[in-house]
């Protein structure tokens, strides 16, 4: 069970970050803690106060230095980054994008995963129809903030806003699909754009998918428009196995792959380069209005950490984590966004009753 004892410390960065984020990342810290009595991984969590409250003090957000020190993890874990005494999202933009951009974490995984039917907002579907992963170009497109404004404030006021497309970073997230498709075995890929109208942007994407898709025989390749795509994962979310898209489409569709699994407060993402380090963080953002009052769900937080016990290669402790969130809903030990009456601490707390009544 878990690794030798013999194996090297894994250092993890817990950057709380703002709002909901500091509330839920301690949750995970508990249960992270709990887990690694269990699985005995060797774990160093150390915290990081990056966030507004240190940018409102100091006026700073994250330096090179910082950042380097960062890429010396096994894996970052964020809470949530965004206040609104900022209202430029400057400290947003250096530490959530800048981790994003400047470590190349190219790969945004979004698992959309029912846990529990009785979360589901449509009409008759089951736990059966909603089990798909969204993969979001994490480093490209409309957020590499490429533009201006010209005459800014003037009735001649022009802005400009550039989507970004590179052939490489096109290629590698699509490939990142098919590959993950192969290795879970599964057998559809689909492809969303919106290359009926982004005719240069879109059409790079449409070219890269119909020379990659040839080099994956076994998996069926699917395209869909962007807007027919948000449709269908309504509509009839069980054709889905795995949806490749960019970094703006992919972060509107997981707010509503959030909302098919209970809502923002269930989903969890892990930012991959595979082989280097990595950060986890829930969907969601800092929730300004439940900062700090012990009600955020932290079971997006909690699975975001399930995924990066699977990257550092733990399956047996993220899988046990999954199962004890899978019995906390059973059991409607949940917050009341999900239908409980618990508090967040409550939830973890209840987490770690349940690792340790598990422990094997
Ligand atoms: P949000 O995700 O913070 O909250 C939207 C609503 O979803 C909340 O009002 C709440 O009703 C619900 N919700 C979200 N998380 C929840 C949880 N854990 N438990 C219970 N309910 C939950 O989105 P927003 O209000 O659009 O943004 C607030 C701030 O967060 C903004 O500054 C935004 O830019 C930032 N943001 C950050 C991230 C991130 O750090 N990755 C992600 C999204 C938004
Ligand atoms: C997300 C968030 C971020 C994004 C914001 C806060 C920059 O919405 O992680 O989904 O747009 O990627
Ligand atoms: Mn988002």
């Amino acid at each position: 069970m878990g690794k030798p004892m013999d194996r090297k410390t894994i250092r993890i960065a817990m950057i709380p970050g703002d709002g909901i984020g500091i509330d839920v990342l301690k949750e995970a810290e508990k249960v992270l803690k709990c887990l690694d009595g269990v699985f005995q991984m060797g774990l160093r969590l150390d915290d990081f106060d990056y966030g507004a409250e240190r940018y409102l003090k100091t006026g700073k957000t994250l330096s090179a230095g910082e950042l380097e020190e960062l890429r010396t993890y096994d894996a970052i874990l964020l809470g949530a980054l965004g206040d609104p005494r900022v209202p430029d999202m400057k400290h947003t933009s250096d530490i959530l994008l800048g981790i994003r951009f400047q470590m190349d974490l190219f790969v945004n995984h979004r698992p959309v995963k029912l846990l529990h039917d009785r979360l589901c907002p449509l009409k008759d579907r089951t736990r059966q129809d909603i089990d798909f992963v969204v993969f979001r170009e994490n480093t490209e497109g409309l957020y590499v903030g490429i533009g201006g404004i010209f005459k800014r404030g003037t009735p001649d006021e022009i802005a400009v806003q550039e989507d970004m497309n590179t052939r490489k970073g096109v290629e590698r997230i699509l490939r990142y699909g098919f590959e993950y498709a192969r290795k879970h075995g599964n057998k559809k890929v689909t492809m969303a754009d919106k290359s009926n109208v982004l005719t240069y942007g879109h059409d790079l994407w449409q070219r890269t998918f119909a020379e990659i898709a040839p080099q994956y025989p076994e998996i069926t390749s699917n395209h869909l428009y962007i807007d027919a795509l948000s449709m269908q994962m309504i509509k009839n979310p069980a054709q889905f196995e795995v949806i490749v898209t960019s970094n703006m489409f992919g972060d509107i569709v997981t707010d509503i792959g959030a909302q098919l699994q209970g809502g923002l407060g269930m989903a969890g993402s892990g930012n991959l380069h595979p082989g280097a380090t990595s950060m986890f963080e829930p969907v969601h953002g800092s929730a300004p209005k439940y900062a700090g009052k012990n009600i955020a769900n932290p079971f997006g937080m909690i699975l975001s950490t399930q995924m990066m016990l699977e990257f550092l290669e733990f399956p047996e402790a993220g899988a046990r984590l999954e199962a004890a969130v899978i019995a906390c809903l059973e059991e409607g030990k949940t917050t009341r966004d999900v239908g409980g009456a618990c508090t967040t601490t409550e939830v973890g707390d209840h987490i770690c009753r349940i690792l340790e009544r598990n422990r094997g």
